[in-house]
């Protein structure tokens, strides 16, 4: 079975990683977690960053036929539906995204025409689902905590493990956001860590810590020997002492009540009212401050 080859696209103002995986043989490929640029001071939408996807894979003579995310994501608005207007592969996401859609829908006060069957995507993937990619096999694992929906994305010998795992010198992902859950964290962790050693570990994202180059690459044994929250394999409790404790410590993601509402949508922004203009809607006084106090 081939090994894909895999390019790496990072986003510096969210610190997301994006990434073009192909078959050398066939060379079709897919995309995964694609991000739209917003700038929420202006407002504005620029797909700046799916361009250079697309003139990555142009060049290199990719044919995409799958658009992957592996969660909805609270930091960035997904690029799927844009890219699948260019390439016209389908879109997909974990089975699971149904339950955030519900949770997000009360929270933003949606109206019924908000369905909340993830008919927003073309494929609902569930753990142990495999697809094709050319010749090479993909398989799902659902991995929850950072969200309800979280899914893993494995291929010959990587996985893109999304906001599991951060590189090895920043741990884990955050796991309290609505719908999050340390423990889930856990065990979706433990289970990506059952992967061969030699399992090259695709994270979500990296937010280059102390000035060193931004990474997005670790093997199963690199995060055993050597990531912060996983090395020696914790127990659970005091993984969940050590997470919880940091997660007490955040502040809400900048863009996660804007980018919630889009990415429970697919990606698209709200239907535009009777002006031709999208709006997006934010709860006041549902979420606790976190701001940092001065
Ligand atoms: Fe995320």
């Amino acid at each position: 079975m081939p090994n894909p080859i895999i390019k790496s696209f990072w986003d510096k103002p969210t610190g997301s990683w994006q990434y073009v995986f192909h078959d050398p043989e066939t060379m079709k490929g897919a995309i995964v977690d694609p991000v739209l640029g917003y700038d929420p001071l202006a407002g504005a939408v620029d797909t700046i960053r799916a361009n250079e996807i697309l003139d990555y894979i142009t060049k290199a003579g990719i044919e995409i036929v799958w658009i992957l995310d592996t969660h909805p994501h609270a930091d960035h608005f997904s690029a799927a539906p844009y890219l699948k207007g260019k390439l016209g592969a389908p879109t997909a996401i974990g089975e699971h995204v149904v339950k955030v859609q519900a949770l997000w829908k009360d929270i933003y006060n949606l109206g019924d025409e908000f369905r909340t069957d993830g008919s927003q995507w073309d494929r609902l993937f569930k753990d142990g689902e495999r697809f094709n990619v050319g010749h090479m096999p993909v398989t799902v694992f659902f991995s929850p905590g950072h969200t309800m929906a979280s899914i893993t994305y494995v291929v010959g010998n990587a996985a893109f493990v999304h906001d599991t795992l951060m590189m090895p010198d920043s741990g884990s992902s955050r796991a309290d956001f609505p719908g999050g859950n340390s423990r889930e964290l856990y065990r979706s962790v433990r289970r990506i860590l059952e992967l061969p050693f030699d399992t090259r570990l695709f994270v979500g994202h990296d937010y280059a810590p102390e000035g060193r180059a931004p990474s997005c690459e670790a093997t199963v044994r690199e995060h055993l020997a050597s990531n912060k929250h996983f090395k020696g394999l914790p127990t659970e409790e005091h993984f969940l002492r050590v997470r919880d404790a940091r997660d007490a410590t955040l502040p809400l993601p900048k863009l996660m009540l804007a980018a919630l509402q889009v990415n429970i949508r697919g990606g698209r922004l709200p239907e535009p009212e009777d002006n031709g203009r999208s709006y997006l809607k934010i709860p006041v006084g549902y979420f606790e401050s976190r701001q940092e106090s001065a």
